[in-house]
């Protein structure tokens, strides 16, 4: 087979959209504007981050110091680190066979403690299809929702438009997203009782080397990272910024515990966020038709895909039972692949946060392999990984 070299995400902005981006005035109110209109939401803060939007949202919220939050643990840590910085409690929780929150370990968590919000999250852009179901039970027990739309973005399903759903709402515009902007997240304040109340979280303006860094990080790591990492790393130890993907990187910083510091977003980012956001019916198309062509040459018997449910996958994912094995004989063909997140419940800087029993994330995230996604990744080249994939896994 011809060595291939597939990117792992590109983004829908162009070069002199990022030109454009650095002089433009206003985007921030456009931006904004953009994200009213579509939630018809009373409210919207932007921020840096998702995960600044996820802090900002807890104290939106007036979440008491030492509440608690339940919260899959198979997810990015920059979650439960929101939650510790906003001063309370991650409660961790399984995830189903959707990657979502689990309902019956919800239902037990809520026994057995006084759980006050509960995040709820669409991993790799899929809606559960549980998600109305989880909704209802935190309402009958008067538990707060945060809808962790990071992914997905806005979007229409069969259960309403992500990024509505929560009594709060964040989306991310950040690398691996569905609207991948240069960074930055939103707040969309969904209940009008927290609207007229004191919502006002002090955000400042992002320091010129954040702004700097964030220029770098998208510029040289939206399409091959691995090669940047030390590049990267040397940039991280002068001013912290979030470094995610692979299982080295994830295992290597798995202790780190990062501060949030909630910042407000830069008019670059808005702008560009703005540009992608225009464009999320082409994205969802272009999604669409790669999940497609995975399923079509993946072989079902050995390969298990995440199915396509309501055109909400932003990613295409697979499950295999070696895949550390397949990551690697994909790498060794220039394929990049990420394996996503190590078990919060197991991460040094969340032991001894509650937790429910694990069996289903414990199982899962060693056997979860993200692929190439997106509309840079031609046809051919889909052939080509999906070859090495059945191969792979029919040595199992
Ligand atoms: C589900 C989820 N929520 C929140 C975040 C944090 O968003 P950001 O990277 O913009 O801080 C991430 C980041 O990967 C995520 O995957």
């Amino acid at each position: 087979m011809m060595l291939i070299r597939v990117a792992f995400t590109s983004p829908y902005w162009s070069l002199y959209d990022l030109f454009v981006s650095l002089f433009r005035k206003g985007a921030t109110e456009e931006l904004r504007g953009l994200i009213r209109k579509k939630t018809l939401s009373k409210e919207v803060m932007l921020f840096d981050s998702g995960t600044s939007a996820i802090y900002a949202a807890l104290k939106t919220l007036k979440l008491k110091e030492g509440n608690l939050v339940a919260v899959p643990s198979f997810i990015c840590r920059a979650v439960p680190r929101a939650i510790v910085a906003a001063g309370c409690i991650p409660f961790f929780i399984d995830i189903d066979d959707e990657y979502g929150v689990d309902y019956n370990s919800l239902k037990k968590a809520i026994k057995t403690r006084k759980i006050k919000a509960a995040i709820i999250v669409y991993q790799y852009g899929k809606v559960p299809s549980n998600t109305k179901k989880i909704i209802s039970l935190c309402r009958q027990n008067n538990i707060k929702v945060i809808e962790d739309a990071a992914v997905t973005g806005l979007y229409e399903t069969s259960f309403g438009l992500t990024g509505t759903l929560g009594d709060v709402s964040i989306i991310s515009f950040n690398i691996g997203k569905l609207i991948t902007g240069l960074g930055g997240g939103a707040l969309i304040l969904n209940d009008p009782k927290l609207v007229s109340r004191d919502i006002i979280v002090n955000t400042s303006i992002q320091p010129m080397l954040k702004k700097l860094n964030t220029i770098v990080y998208f510029l040289f790591r939206i399409k091959y990272k691995k090669m940047l990492f030390p590049f990267y790393y040397m940039l991280k130890k002068i001013r912290g910024a979030e470094l995610k993907g692979d299982s080295d990187l994830c295992r290597f910083d798995e202790g780190l515990s990062e501060t949030v510091t909630p910042y407000g977003i830069a008019n670059f980012q808005a702008h560009c966020a703005y540009v992608v956001m225009n464009k999320q019916k082409q994205i969802l198309n272009d999604c669409k038709i790669t999940a497609e062509a995975y399923t079509k040459l993946l072989d079902s018997k050995k390969v298990n895909v995440l199915p396509l449910v309501d055109n909400t996958n932003a990613k295409v994912v697979i499950r295999v039972q070696n895949r550390d094995r397949l990551q690697q004989e994909l790498l060794k063909k220039g394929i990049e692949t990420q394996w996503t997140f190590y078990p919060c419940h197991k991460q040094r800087q969340f032991i001894g946060f509650p937790k429910t029993k694990m069996p289903r994330t414990d199982r899962v995230w060693k056997q979860t392999l993200m692929m190439p996604s997106g509309y840079n990744v031609p046809h051919n080249q889909i052939r080509s990984i999906a070859e090495v994939v059945n191969n792979e896994a029919s040595k199992n």
